[in-house]
């Protein structure tokens, strides 16, 4: 069993998680940004991380997502939203349907992840007025602060482990 971590992270949560998952794999690896060039045709299992970004996967994501032929791809994220919330869901899926049809999704996953100052409006007083800081909001912004903490890190972890056992 040979895999790939890839990872896109703008601020480093996805990339924590990155690391932690390709630290548990068994066999031969590698872990690598995405958006760089890689000849992907000696590996059984891809994992390829996002952070979710506009209701969905990241940009640089949503292109390796939709480049990836013929393998088993395993998607994990963070995201502002709650990890078990209906929005968490629709990340992981809208990225997972990203996938041509040759290849096929494994298994999701997904944390939350502090979110940048420049998003939550504290550094541009118009933000406000696009997304509300709501009583949920603020306390679901105050959550992801903590986020990914050492509990998200084990999970991501054993979760890798049960994809690598599935495959
Ligand atoms: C410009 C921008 C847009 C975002 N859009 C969303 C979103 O639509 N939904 C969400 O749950 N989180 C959203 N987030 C939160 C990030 O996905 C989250 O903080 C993530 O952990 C960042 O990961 P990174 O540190 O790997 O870049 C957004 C963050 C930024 C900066």
């Amino acid at each position: 069993m040979k895999s790939l971590v890839l990872w896109s992270s703008r601020t480093g949560n996805t990339k924590k998680v990155a690391e932690a998952i390709y630290e548990v794999l068994p066999g031969e690896k590698d872990i690598l940004e995405e958006g760089r060039e890689k000849d992907i045709s000696s590996y059984d299992l891809i994992f390829v991380g996002f952070w979710a970004f506009r209701r969905g996967a990241d940009m640089v994501a949503r292109r390796t997502l939709a480049k990836i032929e013929g393998k088993k791809v395993a998607i994990y994220a963070t995201a502002g939203a709650w990890p078990d919330s209906p929005a968490a869901k629709d990340y992981l899926e809208n990225a997972a349907s990203l996938l041509p049809e040759s290849s096929e999704c494994v298994g999701t996953w997904i944390c939350q992840g502090r979110v940048n100052s420049f998003h939550t409006g504290k550094r541009n007083p118009n933000k406000e007025q696009v997304h509300p800081l709501t009583p949920e909001r603020l306390e679901r912004l105050q959550e992801a602060e903590k986020h990914p903490d050492e509990k998200d890190l084990d999970d991501a972890k054993k979760w890798a482990l049960e994809v690598v056992k599935k495959v």
